[in-house]
């Protein structure tokens, strides 16, 4: 039985659902059971990982995680939870990011501290540190259906954006296959600005989609919405560094699962139905 946690997010999903193909039994970890939407067959346990002593309903019988952890919001119960992880798991395949470091900021922060805990335990590990998401650009999704526009800050930084489904295959060829002392740095197989692929976009639409710059107040007033107006210069300052130099593309996802690594316009095909 392998647990999947964040099992109702990008990742988390897929690892459910390929793990749940390839035969192996499923369970997932979920805050809302009656919200969750996954497969026939898969064992659905209310959990949430930010309260550490919900988790034991959900460990019997597991001999391994594909863990996706809420970076940041629930960091404080990190120890507790890894603990009781490892009391039962033989070994922990953890979604991470690319540049993971304890010492750097926040996100990837949170990412180096996961691991350092993880580590500690002395359980088989496998860290799948992701280069950026190509399922962030979901949060285009309004601004195209209403306007046909995207509007980002960072218009030349080229990101070799990943799949969702190669970020979880790589995952379930660790957990299937036992490969407990390794470090995945994962990618998309081209680097792309926003530009390139808001036109990737508009191609399979059919439809215009423009792309506007948007301005750095206009940025930071965007990210005073969701993250304290003290935190946003910061993080501002980090985004400055970050973007100032291309991701990498990285052949990992070919070597791990013998297949090439989906494409951004591949990705676009599979998330159509959501820029309509
Ligand atoms: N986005 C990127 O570009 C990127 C790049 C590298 C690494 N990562 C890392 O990948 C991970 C997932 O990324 P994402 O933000 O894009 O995730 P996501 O796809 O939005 O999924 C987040 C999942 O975590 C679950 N979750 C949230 N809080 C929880 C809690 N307290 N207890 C249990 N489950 C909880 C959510 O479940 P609900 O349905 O209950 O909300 C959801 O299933 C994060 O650690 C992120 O830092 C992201």
């Amino acid at each position: 039985m392998i647990l999947v946690t964040g099992a109702t997010g990008k990742a988390g999903r897929q690892a459910v659902i390929q793990l749940h193909e390839a035969g192996v039994g499923v369970r997932a970890l979920v805050r809302r059971p009656e919200a969750a939407d996954l497969p026939l067959g898969v064992e659905v346990v209310r959990g949430d990982l930010a309260d550490p002593g919900s988790l034991d309903a959900a460990l019997d019988g597991v001999r391994a995680v594909f863990l996706v952890w809420p970076t940041l919001a629930a960091d404080a119960a990190a120890p507790a939870a890894v603990r009781r992880l490892a009391e039962r798991v033989r070994h922990f395949v953890y979604l991470s990011a690319m540049g993971a470091d304890e010492r750097v900021g926040a996100v990837l922060g949170s990412h180096g501290y996961l691991e350092r805990l993880i580590d500690e335990t002395g359980v088989g590990r496998t860290f799948v540190r992701a280069g950026g998401f190509a399922g962030n650009d979901l949060g285009w999704v309004e601004s195209i259906r209403a306007e046909g526009v995207v509007r980002e800050h960072y218009d030349d930084w080229a990101r070799s954006v990943i799949h969702e489904r190669d970020i979880a295959a790589v995952g379930v060829r660790a957990l299937l296959e036992g490969h407990t002392d390794a470090v995945y740095e994962v990618t998309g197989p081209e680097a792309l600005t926003a530009p390139q692929r808001a036109r990737i976009i508009a191609d399979a639409l059919g439809a215009p989609v423009r792309f506007e710059k948007m301005s750095r107040a206009q940025m930071q007033a965007q990210m005073s919405t969701w993250m304290p107006a003290d935190e946003v210069s910061d993080a501002l300052g980090e985004m400055d560094e970050m973007t100032a130099r291309p991701e990498p593309v990285l052949s990992t996802v070919a070597e791990v699962t013998g297949g090439p690594a989906h494409t951004y316009r591949e990705w676009v095909a599979d998330h159509l139905a959501d820029f309509r």
